[in-house]
């Protein structure tokens, strides 16, 4: 990036000879200095006092000092309409261009609020489409930062035309770099499109929007009264709707978050993630030994299922994706032995760690996501099956479940799967089991691999014993349900266990709970060289 301060002592702010080598070079640093000031100082202190950041400090805060290099930062628009011609600022709203992350390249575009409300013009889209366009020729990341009032008004037609062709390359590069968006302001109408597509999309508590139509328009149409923060601000984005994956502190949360996850995804599709140094350790330690006594005996208490996550990734860090929505499961990164690794857990502590709607869709996209950028899969299953009710079955859990199972068996990375206690029904089934792929599954001797639990089996396998049971005591409902718990009993003693499912290999191996960071972590060193393919297809039919 242009250094502002050497540029502003260099430049005379007069008006250099251009027909001198001295007076060109003094044109240029002055042109320079007006780019980088292109907002006006009001614009910027305005941008300060609501807690945000100017969008080449967000660049700055992002990019490994001294490595920015600016593309496009004379471009200027070439609207005459509305009067249009008298401002025409350089860099048009948007800092565009290429530096490194932690070492590695990767692509930026940050709308410049303070410039026209960073609103979308040709000349701003023309170059997001650039910078786009290199990501994808070299193969790095882009990272979008958007915060701005939307097409820009007076340019009509054209500001739309270029939003299309920012999300046309938006879905051409997914699954081939990643991309990911940090909304830092307004992002509204279809703008909110392009961060949709891509990776992951981060926003900032209070300071970030984003709707399709806003707080006014909803008023005037349906009579609903919503405030612009309970509509689309981090919280509602990140709890309820799912369209954000992680609701930053701050700005510079927001940004080390990006960073974060950026280290655990390749720079393309066609690369391997980074790979941090690691000692080999096997050793089980007392560590390992707490998993031991982690499941209660009762099968209806829950545990956090975090703690299982973080007795197996190195150092027990874990980078969780949408963690405030669907917390019935949960998502996210780490690594074993330094190898990115993507986990997807069911957690008890949450609707039972049932499957729903949105628990299924949100660890959907997130598997298809590690598959795409070739990193594997370590799934931890604790499952009692899908949540039942008028909601979910209306609300198309059938098409919308469907996409999970589709997401693990479409998969072609390394899979590995722990079944830590229930995996009943077709919850089984879809959590990352052999039968859909799966290349080591594991399970500990708590596991529970069964059609359903025991009280519903019992209730539908003994009905008449159950019946006749309480028409020999009429008075004595005690005896009924003794008879009733016996039979649980022996339906649990007879299948609620892993091994029918170790007899027929559906399971690899049962395994003491303190084993798994060791099993788990040979399993994906064997799986390293893993390589499959799918039947060649122009693409496969997902349910959405
Ligand atoms: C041109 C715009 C603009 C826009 C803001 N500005 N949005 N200029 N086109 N879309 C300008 C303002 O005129 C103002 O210029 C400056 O940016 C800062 O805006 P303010 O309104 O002063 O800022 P603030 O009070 O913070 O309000 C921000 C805002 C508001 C909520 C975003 O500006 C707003 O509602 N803008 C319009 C949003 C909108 O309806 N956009 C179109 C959405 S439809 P001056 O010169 O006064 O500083 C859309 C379709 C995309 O985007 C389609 C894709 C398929």
């Amino acid at each position: 990036m242009t250094d502002g301060a050497s540029v502003r002592e260099t430049s005379q702010h007069d008006q250099p000879d251009l027909h001198t080598t001295a007076g060109r070079l003094a044109d240029l640093y002055q042109r320079n200095d007006e780019a980088v000031h292109a907002g006006s100082a009001r614009a910027v202190e305005k941008q300060h006092a609501k807690g945000k950041l100017t969008a080449r400090e967000r660049i700055e805060l992002l990019m490994d000092e001294g490595s920015f290099i600016e593309l496009d930062e004379l471009a200027r628009h070439r609207s005459t309409s509305f009067g249009q011609e008298k401002n025409r600022p350089y860099g048009d709203g948007v800092v565009t261009g290429h530096g490194t992350v932690d070492g590695r390249p990767v692509c930026v575009f940050s709308q410049d609020f303070t410039v026209f409300g960073g609103s979308l013009g040709e000349v701003f889209g023309e170059k997001i489409v650039k910078v786009m366009d290199l990501a994808a020729k070299i193969g790095c990341p882009v990272v979008g930062i958007n915060d701005s009032g939307g097409a820009r008004i007076q340019e009509g037609v054209v500001a739309l035309g270029l939003y299309a062709e920012i999300f046309r390359r938006n879905v051409h590069s997914s699954g081939v770099v990643p991309q990911i968006s940090l909304v830092m302001g307004p992002c509204a109408g279809g703008a909110v499109y392009s961060p949709a597509i891509t990776d992951f999309t981060v926003m900032v508590d209070q300071t970030s929007h984003m709707f399709v139509t806003g707080p006014d328009v909803i008023k005037t149409v349906t009579g609903e009264d919503v405030g612009m923060e309970e509509l689309g601000g981090a919280r509602s984005h990140n709890t309820r709707s799912g369209v954000a994956h992680y609701m930053a502190s701050d700005e510079e949360d927001a940004i080390s978050y990006v960073k974060e996850l950026l280290s655990f995804l390749p720079s393309n599709n066609m690369d391997e993630p980074v790979v941090f140094d690691a000692t080999p350790d096997l050793e089980i330690d007392d560590f390992d030994r707490e998993l031991d006594t982690l499941i209660p005996d009762s099968a209806n208490m829950p545990y956090d299922m975090h703690t299982v996550i973080e007795h197996v990734l190195d150092d027990g860090e874990f980078l969780e994706t949408s963690a405030l929505f669907a917390p019935n499961i949960l998502t996210g990164f780490g690594r074993v032995e330094g190898h990115p690794v993507g986990v997807v857990a069911n957690q008890p502590l949450q609707l039972a760690g049932t499957l729903d709607i949105n628990s299924s869709e949100k660890a959907a996209r997130f598997v298809r996501t590690c598959d795409a950028f070739n990193v594997p899969v370590l799934t931890f299953v604790d499952v009692p099956g899908f949540l039942p009710g008028t909601d979910q079955e209306w609300g198309g859990i059938i098409r919308r479940g469907a996409k999970l199972l589709y997401a693990y068996a479409e998969a072609t990375v390394p899979l590995v799967t722990v079944i830590t206690r229930k995996a009943y029904g077709g919850a089984y089934d879809v959590m990352g089991s052999k039968h859909l792929g799966a290349d080591v599954n594991l399970a500990w001797p708590t596991a529970q691999i069964a059609v359903m639990g025991a009280q519903g089996a019992a209730n539908i396998l003994y009905r008449k014993q159950i019946k006749a049971a309480s028409e020999a005591n009429p008075d004595d409902p005690a005896a009924v349900e003794a008879t009733r718990q016996e039979l649980i009993q022996q339906y649990e003693d007879a299948l609620a266990n892993p091994y029918l499912a170790a007899e027929r290999g559906y399971i690899d191996s049962v395994i003491p709970p303190s084993y798994t960071r060791s099993y788990v972590t040979r399993a994906l060193r064997t799986l390293r060289t893993k390589r499959e393919t799918l039947p060649p297809k122009k693409h496969g039919n997902i349910p959405l």
